[in-house]
């Protein structure tokens, strides 16, 4: 018996990284599950790969795409996993109005409008889990990621609100706060820096087991917080981050 039989999971970003593999993971443990992203090409390789999953384009920066969404599946979904992200870099030197506020739009915003979308079903089944995903970025001081920490910061807070405003309907809200995880935008900002060798190391050496994260290590955290195993907790900052913020 898979451990989330019965289950309907939707996620965004879902296309590659940590999306895509709780997707798969997911899938595997008996959800039926509604991948979205905005890369409708790399959606497509993931329904070849993984025939289970079902995939749905979706920008998460587009309300009108939220709503719509909501209002053909949300009294369907018991599962929303809020992944979508992006990671700038840079302090409050060279961190541009435009960067901050597309950084707020994507990593804070699309979580905002895809809860308020939700919710009603949640409340009228009473029953629903939300997972948003946050980072050790919004629990410590990470350098040269301004307005990403401060994103999700602001991610772990909307989390705790909602949970405390939902846990009377038997609504759970919790998000996750991984260290570094090897994903492809990972890989992206490793080759982007003038060393890429060095990067990585750098990388590496900051978690203090010596290596990033796979997705896989994060995907299984997707998996106990969608399901029942979970049922006692709401408004928590799960980390996962290799004992970065011990
Ligand atoms: N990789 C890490 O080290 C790490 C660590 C902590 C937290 N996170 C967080 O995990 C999440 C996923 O990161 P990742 O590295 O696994 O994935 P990734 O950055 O490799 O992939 C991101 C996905 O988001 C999609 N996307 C971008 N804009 C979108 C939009 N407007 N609407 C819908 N989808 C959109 C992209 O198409 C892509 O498939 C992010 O929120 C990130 O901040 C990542």
């Amino acid at each position: 018996m898979g451990r989330l039989d019965g289950k309907t999971v939707l996620i965004t970003a879902a296309a590659q990284g940590i999306g895509r593999r709780s997707a798969q993971l997911c899938a595997s443990e008996g959800a039926v599950v509604i991948a979205t992203d905005v890369n409708a090409a790399a959606l497509a390789e993931l329904a070849t790969e993984s025939p289970s999953v079902t995939v749905r384009r979706l920008d998460v920066l587009r309300r009108d795409e939220i709503e719509t969404l909501a209002a053909e599946l949300a009294d369907s979904v018991d599962v929303l996993f809020n992944c979508a992200g992006c990671v700038p870099d840079g302090d409050a030197a060279d961190t541009t109005d435009d960067v901050w506020q597309q950084t707020f739009d994507l990593n804070v915003r699309s979580m905002f409008w895809l809860c308020r979308a939700f919710l009603p079903a949640f409340r009228r089944r009473r029953a629903g889990s939300i997972i948003n995903m946050a980072s050790v970025a919004g629990l410590k001081g990470v350098p040269r990621r301004l307005a990403y920490g401060a994103s999700k910061a602001a991610v772990v807070g909307l989390t705790k609100c909602l949970a405390a405003d939902t846990v009377a309907d038997g609504i759970r809200c919790n998000c996750i706060c991984p260290g570094t995880v090897d994903t492809p935008s990972w890989r992206g900002r490793v080759a982007a820096s003038h060393d890429p060798q060095r990067a990585r190391a750098q990388f590496e050496a900051r978690q203090p087991m010596g290596r990033v994260g796979t997705a896989d290590e994060i995907a299984w955290m997707v998996v106990y917080l969608a399901s029942d195993e979970s049922s006692f907790t709401t408004g928590a900052s799960m980390v996962v981050d290799g004992g970065w913020s011990m």
